[in-house]
Protein backbone atom coordinates (compact mmCIF):
# COMPACT_ATOMS: atom_id res chain seq x y z
CA UNK A 1 0.00 0.00 0.00
CA UNK A 2 1.23 3.43 -1.29
CA UNK A 3 1.09 5.58 1.83
CA UNK A 4 2.02 9.50 2.07
CA UNK A 5 2.30 11.59 4.84
CA UNK A 6 1.27 15.37 3.99
CA UNK A 7 2.91 17.39 7.04
CA UNK A 8 0.36 19.62 7.87
CA UNK A 9 -1.96 21.17 10.23
CA UNK A 10 -3.56 23.19 7.98
CA UNK A 11 -6.85 21.06 6.90
CA UNK A 12 -7.40 23.80 3.45
CA UNK A 13 -3.34 22.71 2.19
CA UNK A 14 -4.36 19.35 3.29
CA UNK A 15 -7.35 18.41 0.98
CA UNK A 16 -5.76 20.81 -1.82
CA UNK A 17 -2.56 18.54 -2.33
CA UNK A 18 -4.62 15.27 -1.11
CA UNK A 19 -7.24 16.02 -4.16
CA UNK A 20 -4.49 16.35 -6.69
CA UNK A 21 -2.36 13.28 -5.46
CA UNK A 22 -5.59 10.50 -5.40
CA UNK A 23 -4.18 8.67 -7.78
CA UNK A 24 -1.36 8.12 -6.97
CA UNK A 25 -1.19 7.15 -3.36
CA UNK A 26 -4.06 4.56 -1.41
CA UNK A 27 -3.52 6.69 2.00
CA UNK A 28 -2.94 10.33 2.87
CA UNK A 29 -2.85 11.17 6.72
CA UNK A 30 -2.16 14.78 7.34
CA UNK A 31 -0.42 15.72 11.21
CA UNK A 32 -3.51 15.43 12.85
CA UNK A 33 -3.42 11.66 12.06
CA UNK A 34 -0.88 11.18 14.44
CA UNK A 35 -1.04 11.64 18.22
CA UNK A 36 2.34 12.58 18.77
CA UNK A 37 3.35 16.57 17.78
CA UNK A 38 5.85 17.24 14.82
CA UNK A 39 7.41 20.27 15.84
CA UNK A 40 9.82 22.07 13.29
CA UNK A 41 10.99 25.71 13.80
CA UNK A 42 11.03 27.27 10.24
CA UNK A 43 13.82 29.78 11.05
CA UNK A 44 15.55 29.74 7.52
CA UNK A 45 14.51 32.72 5.13
CA UNK A 46 14.15 30.50 2.64
CA UNK A 47 10.95 28.67 2.18
CA UNK A 48 12.76 25.86 -0.12
CA UNK A 49 14.79 24.96 3.25
CA UNK A 50 11.77 25.12 5.71
CA UNK A 51 10.09 23.18 3.45
CA UNK A 52 12.61 20.49 3.11
CA UNK A 53 13.30 20.35 7.08
CA UNK A 54 9.72 19.82 7.56
CA UNK A 55 9.64 16.36 5.28
CA UNK A 56 12.48 15.07 6.65
CA UNK A 57 11.31 15.66 9.93
CA UNK A 58 7.50 14.15 9.90
CA UNK A 59 8.65 11.71 7.45
CA UNK A 60 12.20 10.55 9.59
CA UNK A 61 9.67 10.41 12.82
CA UNK A 62 7.00 8.36 10.87
CA UNK A 63 9.45 6.43 8.56
CA UNK A 64 6.32 6.87 5.41
CA UNK A 65 7.48 9.20 2.63
CA UNK A 66 6.16 12.94 3.24
CA UNK A 67 5.14 16.19 1.05
CA UNK A 68 5.69 19.48 2.78
CA UNK A 69 4.94 22.61 1.83
CA UNK A 70 6.31 26.28 2.50
CA UNK A 71 4.39 29.06 1.03
CA UNK A 72 3.95 32.55 1.40
CA UNK A 73 2.26 35.82 0.19
CA UNK A 74 4.75 38.25 -1.56
CA UNK A 75 3.19 42.01 -1.89
CA UNK A 76 5.06 44.62 -4.05
CA UNK A 77 4.37 47.31 -2.40
CA UNK A 78 5.21 45.91 1.14
CA UNK A 79 8.76 45.07 -0.85
CA UNK A 80 7.63 41.29 -0.96
CA UNK A 81 6.25 41.05 2.72
CA UNK A 82 5.31 39.11 4.53
CA UNK A 83 6.91 36.50 2.39
CA UNK A 84 8.39 33.49 4.47
CA UNK A 85 6.26 34.94 7.59
CA UNK A 86 3.16 34.85 5.97
CA UNK A 87 1.95 32.70 8.75
CA UNK A 88 3.05 33.90 11.56
CA UNK A 89 1.74 37.79 9.98
CA UNK A 90 -0.89 37.89 12.56
CA UNK A 91 -2.73 35.65 14.92
CA UNK A 92 -5.17 33.67 12.22
CA UNK A 93 -6.61 34.46 8.85
CA UNK A 94 -8.92 37.24 10.03
CA UNK A 95 -6.32 39.05 11.47
CA UNK A 96 -3.64 38.43 8.83
CA UNK A 97 -6.45 40.07 6.26
CA UNK A 98 -7.12 43.15 8.59
CA UNK A 99 -3.46 43.92 9.04
CA UNK A 100 -2.62 43.26 5.24
CA UNK A 101 -5.51 45.67 4.45
CA UNK A 102 -4.85 48.16 6.55
CA UNK A 103 -1.13 47.99 5.30
CA UNK A 104 -1.91 48.43 2.12
CA UNK A 105 -4.57 51.38 2.93
CA UNK A 106 -4.21 54.38 0.37
CA UNK A 107 -2.50 52.12 -2.39
CA UNK A 108 -4.06 51.99 -5.66
CA UNK A 109 -4.97 48.68 -7.38
CA UNK A 110 -1.91 49.13 -9.63
CA UNK A 111 0.45 49.10 -6.92
CA UNK A 112 -1.34 46.35 -5.34
CA UNK A 113 0.58 43.42 -7.02
CA UNK A 114 1.54 40.05 -5.36
CA UNK A 115 2.35 36.90 -5.59
CA UNK A 116 2.20 33.24 -3.75
CA UNK A 117 5.06 30.73 -3.84
CA UNK A 118 4.67 27.11 -3.07
CA UNK A 119 8.13 24.80 -2.15
CA UNK A 120 6.57 21.57 -1.91
CA UNK A 121 8.99 18.84 -0.82
CA UNK A 122 8.76 14.96 -1.08
CA UNK A 123 10.76 12.89 0.76
CA UNK A 124 11.51 9.40 1.11
CA UNK A 125 12.69 8.23 4.04
CA UNK A 126 13.71 4.52 3.39
CA UNK A 127 16.08 6.27 0.41
CA UNK A 128 17.00 9.25 2.57
CA UNK A 129 16.17 11.63 -0.87
CA UNK A 130 14.58 14.39 -0.96
CA UNK A 131 13.14 16.80 -4.10
CA UNK A 132 11.66 19.55 -3.97
CA UNK A 133 9.11 21.38 -6.94
CA UNK A 134 7.75 24.80 -7.32
CA UNK A 135 4.73 26.90 -8.01
CA UNK A 136 3.63 30.79 -8.21
CA UNK A 137 0.69 32.64 -9.05
CA UNK A 138 0.35 36.45 -9.55
CA UNK A 139 -2.56 38.58 -8.73
CA UNK A 140 -3.44 41.69 -6.84
CA UNK A 141 -4.62 42.44 -3.24
CA UNK A 142 -8.23 43.82 -3.40
CA UNK A 143 -9.53 46.36 -1.43
CA UNK A 144 -11.70 43.89 0.81
CA UNK A 145 -13.15 40.79 1.07
CA UNK A 146 -14.82 38.38 -1.58
CA UNK A 147 -15.80 34.82 -1.65
CA UNK A 148 -15.98 32.02 1.15
CA UNK A 149 -13.41 29.69 0.04
CA UNK A 150 -10.35 28.79 0.45
CA UNK A 151 -8.01 29.47 3.47
CA UNK A 152 -5.38 32.44 4.28
CA UNK A 153 -5.51 35.71 1.94
CA UNK A 154 -7.94 33.91 -0.64
CA UNK A 155 -10.69 36.38 0.05
CA UNK A 156 -8.26 39.09 -0.75
CA UNK A 157 -6.42 37.88 -3.88
CA UNK A 158 -7.38 38.76 -6.85
CA UNK A 159 -6.79 36.53 -9.99
CA UNK A 160 -6.63 38.08 -13.52
CA UNK A 161 -6.41 35.68 -15.57
CA UNK A 162 -9.74 34.27 -14.21
CA UNK A 163 -11.29 37.69 -13.39
CA UNK A 164 -12.31 36.03 -9.36
CA UNK A 165 -10.69 36.03 -5.88
CA UNK A 166 -9.31 32.97 -4.73
CA UNK A 167 -11.61 32.56 -2.34
CA UNK A 168 -14.19 32.17 -5.14
CA UNK A 169 -12.34 28.91 -6.90
CA UNK A 170 -14.05 26.04 -6.64
CA UNK A 171 -11.40 23.20 -5.35
CA UNK A 172 -10.58 22.16 -8.76
CA UNK A 173 -9.74 26.04 -10.36
CA UNK A 174 -7.83 26.23 -7.31
CA UNK A 175 -5.78 24.03 -7.95
CA UNK A 176 -5.40 24.29 -11.81
CA UNK A 177 -4.34 27.76 -11.11
CA UNK A 178 -2.40 28.01 -7.89
CA UNK A 179 1.36 28.12 -6.64
CA UNK A 180 0.40 24.89 -4.49
CA UNK A 181 -1.69 23.35 -7.26
CA UNK A 182 1.18 24.09 -10.06
CA UNK A 183 3.87 22.84 -7.71
CA UNK A 184 1.83 19.49 -7.18
CA UNK A 185 1.37 19.05 -10.74
CA UNK A 186 5.01 18.73 -10.90
CA UNK A 187 5.38 16.46 -7.98
CA UNK A 188 2.38 14.18 -9.60
CA UNK A 189 4.76 14.22 -12.85
CA UNK A 190 8.12 13.48 -11.54
CA UNK A 191 6.31 10.22 -9.73
CA UNK A 192 5.30 9.38 -13.21
CA UNK A 193 8.50 9.30 -14.67
CA UNK A 194 9.68 6.34 -16.22
CA UNK A 195 12.73 6.73 -14.85
CA UNK A 196 11.08 6.82 -11.17
CA UNK A 197 8.71 4.42 -11.85
CA UNK A 198 11.03 1.71 -12.95
CA UNK A 199 14.18 2.39 -11.24
CA UNK A 200 14.71 -0.35 -8.20
CA UNK A 201 16.62 2.42 -6.27
CA UNK A 202 14.17 5.26 -6.10
CA UNK A 203 10.61 3.14 -6.60
CA UNK A 204 7.88 3.54 -4.28
P1 LIG B 1 3.11 28.02 5.82
O1 LIG B 1 3.46 27.55 4.43
O2 LIG B 1 2.34 27.01 6.58
O3 LIG B 1 4.28 28.60 6.53
O4 LIG B 1 2.05 29.21 5.69
C1 LIG B 1 1.99 30.05 4.64
C2 LIG B 1 0.95 31.13 4.87
O5 LIG B 1 0.81 31.81 3.61
C3 LIG B 1 -0.45 30.63 5.21
O6 LIG B 1 -0.69 30.64 6.59
C4 LIG B 1 -1.35 31.64 4.52
O7 LIG B 1 -1.50 32.77 5.32
C5 LIG B 1 -0.53 32.01 3.31
N1 LIG B 1 -0.89 31.13 2.18
C6 LIG B 1 -0.15 30.14 1.62
N2 LIG B 1 -0.81 29.56 0.62
C7 LIG B 1 -2.00 30.17 0.55
C8 LIG B 1 -3.13 29.99 -0.29
O8 LIG B 1 -3.20 29.10 -1.16
N3 LIG B 1 -4.14 30.82 -0.07
C9 LIG B 1 -4.12 31.79 0.87
N4 LIG B 1 -3.12 31.99 1.70
C10 LIG B 1 -2.04 31.18 1.54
Amino acid sequence: MKEVVIATENTGKFHEIKVLLGSEFDAFYSLRDFSEKIVVSEDSPFYIENAMKKARKAGDRFGLHTIADDSGLEVEALDGRPGIYSSRYGKDDADRISKLLNELEGVPWDKRKAVFKAYLAFYMPDKERCYVFYGDIHGTIGFERHGEGGFGFDPVFYIPEIGKYAAELNIEEKNRLSHRGKAVLALKSFLNMDFFKNSRVLSL
